[in-house]
């Protein structure tokens, strides 16, 4: 048989030990909540701050439209609907992100120009690939950077004068020399 050898003066100093471990654990538990509801908040007021569907100026998200626009083509060429049609609807989303911006420039509502004209044209381009046909495709195509040019053109940027992939046979599907846009 064994015997306790805790005397009762230890059993009161254990206690209060073991009371202080408790008190500070839970102080400690009190301040991480504390500090987790502040971080929360914090957290809750930055994704209040940015509404905007995109946090780019509308000059780099031009830029990824001319990739899309480019690949797009070369896609179809290829006979790769299933990359055409990709590309095509990232193009449609960069549109849809523009209209939803509300973007005005110079005066101009380009949102209000990218749905009414652009919006369309990429429509139509999807339609083609939709139906795999090369002759359709090339002038819904053909449509499409005609919208892109006419804005240029009405946008006062005249001079970003975009044309098909196989035109340019160069890095980009655009027309540097100092021609002015056909409308
Ligand atoms: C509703 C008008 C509008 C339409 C439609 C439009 N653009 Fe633009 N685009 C602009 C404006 C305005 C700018 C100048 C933006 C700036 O001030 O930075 C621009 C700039 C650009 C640039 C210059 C940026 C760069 O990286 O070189 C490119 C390229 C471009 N657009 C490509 C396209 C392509 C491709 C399409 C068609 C899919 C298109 N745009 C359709 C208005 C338009």
């Amino acid at each position: 048989m064994t015997r306790s050898c805790v005397s009762p003066r230890m059993n009161k100093i254990t206690l209060a030990v073991l009371a202080v471990l408790i008190l500070a654990l839970g102080g400690g538990l009190a301040l991480t909540t504390r500090r987790l509801s502040q971080a929360e908040a914090r957290l809750a007021a930055l994704e209040q701050r940015s509404p905007e569907p995109f946090h780019l100026g509308l000059g780099e998200v031009m830029g990824y439209q001319q990739r899309w626009v480019d690949k797009v083509g070369l896609a179809a060429q290829a006979g790769n609907w299933a990359a055409a049609a990709f590309y095509a609807d990232e193009l449609k989303e960069t549109a849809d992100d523009i209209v939803a911006a509300n973007v005005t420039r110079e005066n101009q509502d380009i949102s209000a120009l990218v749905k009414s004209a652009l919006a369309p044209a990429i429509d139509g381009l999807n339609d083609a690939i939709a139906r795999k046909s090369p002759a359709i495709f090339a002038t819904r195509y053909a449509n499409l950077v005609g919208a892109c040019n006419a804005c240029h053109g009405a946008a006062k940027v005249p001079f970003i004068h975009i044309t098909s992939s196989d035109e340019a046979r160069a890095r980009w599907n655009q027309i540097f020399a100092p021609a002015t846009i056909e409308k």
